[in-house]
């Protein structure tokens, strides 16, 4: 058959004239059917004799693919090589090969001789692979501020033709800059397949705000385009600042608690520190703090902090405690005697402006100055020192003592009473006992800031001396009063206005006068009947008893 078809060919050269078309392009994909159509798929001519497909060999030869003779006849594979078990032709004349790989890249030309005519068509094959895969590879977990770092390395494996890799921040396309972004290119052959794997590698020296930075790599090819991105990197970066903090809402105060806390702006941060503290260092390690508690105004000065490996990076800062000292003389509870005299001290001294601020008793006064004691200078009185945070507060209570002397003794009747009541005054403290020479009732008693007050009630049938005596344990008073009887009194009363109660007791007493009267008659005529037998009279026993009453009512009479 090839013998045939060459000396056909020979025999159709000679009389036809060859025409070569213009190379076609034809893109197949890795590892697929390439499909080559001749003469783009247009119909061959009525009087087709036989189409032959070969291809140009490395070397520039023409190697022999496949026969077609006739449209119906079954198609004979000249190759001997590699292509033998691959190729075939299809109804339009396509060739047909298994398996597209890069060797596959060359000019198929589909030769069409018929009776008029020789025409070849070539078709130029490339055959394309996309990535088989887009990886960052051998990625950071920190970028270092200012340094250039790996960032990672992108592989686009195994493309034909190469992938074509760019790195991107945020979106934006990276540029090599040969200082910040430092990118490495490279490809690779693989020499069996011919595919070629591009590795990128990203250095970037970053800056504090690329902590929320997304790294992305782009790998682009003619069949597709692929995106990696990267979680964001902390950014690491030495320190540069120190500073020292002292933790308190309002001035330092003697007896408060003092936290100092060491700042370094490095991240990460340092997790141990110095704290160079009256002349001391110390280590404080996975802590920035140092707690001084229950300080005193010595503790005022200049406190340090520095980095452990840098100890000239440090801070200090200033300390000032305030403070308030107070001392008050007497304190306690301070008995004195009347009249005696008295006097405060107060000492004190502050860091700064301080108030002083009196009470007696829990009412604001001024700082107390005693001549002369009396009852009423007895109470608590507190004096409190006082600045912005800071208080002191000293007390003493002032007892005022004095044997009780009475001040007044006095005598009181209401209008129609038949009783008077006497009220007896005392000063006197401890709070002095009343002592009555008479029985009496309602006794009622107070006593405030050193006054005592004794009300009875009496009731005098005669003239009386009364005494009121008063005492405590540092002596006694007396006094008298003359308090005469009520009775007298209250009969010379009588009269206008207890007119209705004598109207009362009159209608009594002239019942009564009627009843006495009635037996009087009878007596009479009992005495007159008897009498009458007897024939006297005996009067002389009432007479006496009569003077009798008239005499004790005298007594009983008597004025106030
Ligand atoms: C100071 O700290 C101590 C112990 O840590 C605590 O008992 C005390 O109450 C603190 N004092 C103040 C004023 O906070
Ligand atoms: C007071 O009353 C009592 C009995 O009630 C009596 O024994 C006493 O003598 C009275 N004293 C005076 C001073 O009247
Ligand atoms: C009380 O009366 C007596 C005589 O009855 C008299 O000597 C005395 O002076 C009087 N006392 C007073 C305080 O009036
Ligand atoms: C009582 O005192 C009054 C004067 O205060 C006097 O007039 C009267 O006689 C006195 N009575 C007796 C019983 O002493």
């Amino acid at each position: 058959m090839d013998s045939a078809a060459f000396l056909l060919l020979a025999f159709v050269s000679t009389e036809t004239l060859l025409q070569v078309w213009g190379t076609e392009s034809l893109t197949a994909l890795y590892g697929e059917i390439i499909n080559i159509p001749c003469n783009d798929g247009a119909p061959a001519p009525e009087d087709l004799m036989f189409v032959k497909w070969k291809y140009e060999k490395d070397d520039g030869t023409p190697g022999d693919l496949l026969i077609k003779q006739g449209r119906n006849e079954q198609a004979t594979v000249q190759a001997t090589d590699d292509y033998a078990q691959r190729v075939s032709i299809d109804d339009q004349l396509n060739l047909l090969i298994t398996q597209a790989s890069l060797k596959d890249q060359k000019t198929f030309t589909c030769m069409v001789v018929s009776s008029s005519n020789l025409m070849e068509y070539p078709v130029s094959v490339a055959v394309y692979k996309k990535p088989s895969s887009v990886e960052i590879m051998d990625t950071t977990a920190v970028l270092l501020k200012d340094k250039p770092t790996t960032v990672g390395t992108c592989v686009a494996a195994d493309a034909n033709p190469a992938a074509m890799i760019t790195w991107k921040k945020n979106g934006n396309p990276l540029v090599a800059d040969g200082k910040a972004v430092l990118i490495t290119p490279s490809i690779k052959l693989d020499p069996a397949t011919g595919l070629s794997t591009t590795s990128s590698t990203l250095q970037y020296a970053a800056s504090k705000e690329d902590a929320v930075a997304v790294f992305a790599c782009m790998s682009t090819h003619k069949l597709t385009n692929q995106e990696t991105d990267l979680k964001p990197f902390p950014i690491h970066y030495p320190t540069e600042k120190v500073s020292l903090q002292i933790m308190s809402k309002g001035p330092i105060l003697e007896g408060d608690n003092m936290t100092l806390k060491c700042h370094a702006d490095g991240n990460p941060p340092p997790s141990s520190f110095f704290f160079h503290i009256k002349g001391q260092k110390l280590l404080v390690e996975n802590s920035d703090s140092y707690t001084l508690t229950d300080i005193n105004r010595a503790a005022g000065g200049e406190y340090k902090c520095s980095l452990v490996d840098n100890e000239k990076m440090d801070a200090s800062q200033s300390i000032f405690v305030s403070y308030i000292d107070l001392s008050l003389t007497p304190t306690g509870k301070v008995v004195k005697a009347e009249g005696d005299t008295f006097s405060v001290k107060v000492e004190k001294s502050a860091s700064g402006d301080a108030k002083v601020s009196w009470t007696k008793n829990g009412k604001a006064m001024k700082e107390p100055v005693f001549s002369k004691l009396t009852y009423a200078d007895a109470g608590v009185y507190v004096c409190e020192v006082s600045m912005t945070g800071l208080m002191r507060r000293q007390s003493f209570e002032l007892v005022v003592e004095g044997k009780p002397v009475i001040t007044s003794l006095t005598k009181h009747r209401a209008d129609d009473a038949n009783y008077k009541v006497l009220i007896c005054e005392a000063a006197g403290v401890p709070e002095p006992n009343f002592m009555w020479s008479v029985n009496s009732t309602n006794e009622e008693s107070s006593y405030t800031s050193g006054r005592a007050t004794n009300k009875i009630t009496v009731i005098p049938k005669l003239n009386l001396t009364v005494t009121c005596s008063v005492s405590n344990k540092l002596g006694e008073d007396i006094m008298t009063i003359n308090v005469s009887s009520v009775f007298k009194e209250e009969k010379e009363k009588k009269g206008s206005q207890e007119e209705s109660e004598d109207q009362a007791k009159l209608i009594v007493g002239v019942v009564a006068g009627l009843l006495i009267a009635a037996a009087i008659v009878g007596l009479i005529y009992w005495l007159y009947m008897k009498n009458s037998r007897q024939g006297s009279w005996k009067t002389g026993e009432k007479e006496v008893g009569t003077s009798e009453e008239s005499k004790k009512l005298e007594e009983n009479n008597h004025t106030v």
